[in-house]
């Protein structure tokens, strides 16, 4: 508890004030593990007291004890143990050349395609910037400089903010013009109308799950239904906002389909066991699955959420990362719509970001949600969680809004527009396969195709000596195969425990994004480090 410094001033001791002047004691007070008794009297040096007296009053007052229960059960692997390892690492590359067994620490824990390599597109980053610098729009040379689509584009838009100031709050829902565009590029995608008012634009997709979490879930009576494995966003949020995940498998061995039986038994189960299930999750193109949903699969999904009164949660971040010969993306807004399921049959909420497809741009945090069937009632309050967070960041939201409605034919950024879209749309695909392969030739290793999103899912089939060396040292067996690849290659994957897997069987996750023409160097530290790692344990 913390105490006022009269009260604590008055409970110090001469013995104390000796103690403080140990180093061994001054150490533990600046770890903040040291005690009160150790304050000095007022004859000390105030201001050192001070210092030391709020290290220890701070620290002592939260602890891991006493904070939200929530927080402590949370996890999110993808930025978990072994990527915090993965940055001591690259430290002491820095600082030790030479100490580790690579030059280099390959990030294929994130699907943070700029990270890697991957340039923006020149058309959005010209209307974000003209737009951040409106003075520009007005030089002559700015005409030589910028195509004149992005100029007449970030007209449009500095023109309809207002103030025609990108640096002042907007509406709790995203600038209107924004939110018109977005809807209007939803339209064009699906052939079906949607509403400026249902756009809710987030600082990525991420805020807009966490915003439904919050309003769907009061206890941990209530449920949501993920699939396993998932984006751990999902776990993350239903824990923290103190709900409960059901789970429904993901099937493997056809290629992670969505079975609706395993949905149904699940939906039973849970609701015997006395959940209130809510939602359903569905990720399409799944990560870190990567499989593409077929539209049957899709108006089945629709059919039970409509059946069994559930939300609907379609996670649709990768709807351009299709790569798959053959597969499409349909959003599940046009799936419902085609079935001539209304709004007032199914309350779906779809949820899209900048941070995937071609563009990449993660570290803008750009997204929306789209908000569907909930009365006006609910949605007033859905605008009063957003309104908490006043609005998202005003790039982002035009960013989200340059991905829904980019150039078109005859506009002058057109033909470059479309060739840096698929340049890095054709190489995804290229690296999708190039890692399925190269993951399929390794011992005991099967990888389903990445249809789409941006990462392979191997399964590893891991000799019985190497799950007891796994369990000698307290890992799970796929923690100790990331982290033993990481230690021997600097190549970072994340476990597929942190996803949630089948009991019994492991898997870990790795990204497509590295460079193309990193990508063979890569796989053959992969495929040494496998090999002897196969060798070191085998039966
Ligand atoms: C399936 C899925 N949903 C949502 C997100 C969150 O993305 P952001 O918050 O950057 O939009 C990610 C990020 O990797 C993801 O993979």
């Amino acid at each position: 508890m913390q105490r006022g410094a009269g009260a604590a001033r008055r409970a110090v001791s001469r013995a104390a004030a000796a103690r403080l002047k140990n180093p061994d004691v001054a150490t533990e007070v600046q770890q903040g593990v040291a005690t009160s008794d150790f304050i000095p009297d007022q004859g000390a040096n105030n201001s050192q007291w001070l210092r030391n007296f709020s290290a220890m009053s701070w620290t002592s007052s939260v602890t891991l004890q006493n904070i939200n229960p929530r927080v402590l059960k949370t996890e999110y692997a993808v930025r978990g143990e072994i990527v915090t390892r993965a940055q001591l690492l690259q430290q002491e590359l820095i600082t030790k050349p030479g100490s580790h067994p690579f030059d280099e620490i390959v990030y294929c824990n994130i699907g943070n395609p700029q990270s890697l390599g991957q340039p923006p597109i020149t058309f959005f980053r010209e209307v974000v910037a003209l737009c951040d610098h409106p003075a520009l729009l007005d030089k002559s040379e700015t005409h030589a400089l910028f195509s004149s689509d992005a100029i007449s584009r970030a007209y449009r838009i500095v023109d309809n903010i207002p103030g025609r100031a990108t640096g002042a709050y907007s509406h709790s829902q995203g600038i209107k013009v924004c939110r018109d565009d977005i809807a209007a590029g939803i339209t064009a995608r699906d052939g079906y109308p949607a509403n400026p008012e249902d756009i809710f634009i987030t600082d990525g997709a991420s805020p807009g799950v966490h915003m439904m979490m919050q309003l769907l879930l009061g206890s941990e009576k209530d449920g949501i239904l993920c699939p396993i494995p998932q984006y751990p966003l999902y776990s993350a949020s239903i824990a923290m906002h103190g709900g409960t995940l059901v789970p429904y498998y993901l099937n493997e061995s056809a290629g992670w389909g969505l079975e609706l039986s395993d949905l149904k038994q699940q939906l039973q189960s849970a609701r015997a066991a006395g959940t209130n299930v809510r939602a359903l999750v569905v990720i399409n193109p799944g990560n870190p699955t990567g499989q593409v949903l077929s539209e049957e699969n899709q108006q089945g999904i629709v059919q039970f959420c409509k059946e069994e009164g559930l939300v609907l949660l379609a996670d649709e971040v990768y709807q351009e990362n299709v790569y798959a010969e053959g597969k499409k993306f349909h959003s599940f807004k046009k799936v419902a719509r085609s079935m001539g399921v209304q709004d007032n049959e199914l309350i779906l909420i779809s949820f899209q970001s900048v941070s995937k497809g071609y563009y990449g741009e993660c570290g803008r945090r750009g997204g929306y949600m789209e908000v569907t069937g909930l009365n006006k009632d609910v949605k007033e309050q859905l605008y009063k969680i957003a309104s908490v967070n006043l609005c998202s960041n005003i790039s982002g939201q035009i960013l989200m809004s340059l991905v829904m409605n980019p150039p078109k034919d005859g506009e002058e950024s057109y033909e470059q527009f479309m060739e840096e879209k698929e340049a890095i749309l054709s190489s995804l695909a290229r690296r999708a396969q190039v890692l399925t392969d190269a993951m399929n030739k390794l011992e005991g290793v099967t990888c389903n195709k990445a249809e789409g999103a941006m990462y392979v899912f191997p399964r590893l089939h891991l000799p019985e000596r190497a799950m007891k060396a796994a369990g000698a040292v307290g890992m799970l067996a796929d923690v100790f195969y990331a982290r033993r690849l990481l230690d021997s290659t600097g190549i970072v994957m994340v476990p597929g425990s942190g996803f949630g897997q089948v009991p019994g069987t492991w898997h870990v996750r790795c990204t497509i994004l590295p460079a193309e023409e990193k990508l063979p160097g890569v796989i053959d530290r992969l495929t040494t480090f496998h090999s002897r790692f196969m060798e070191e344990f085998r039966n």
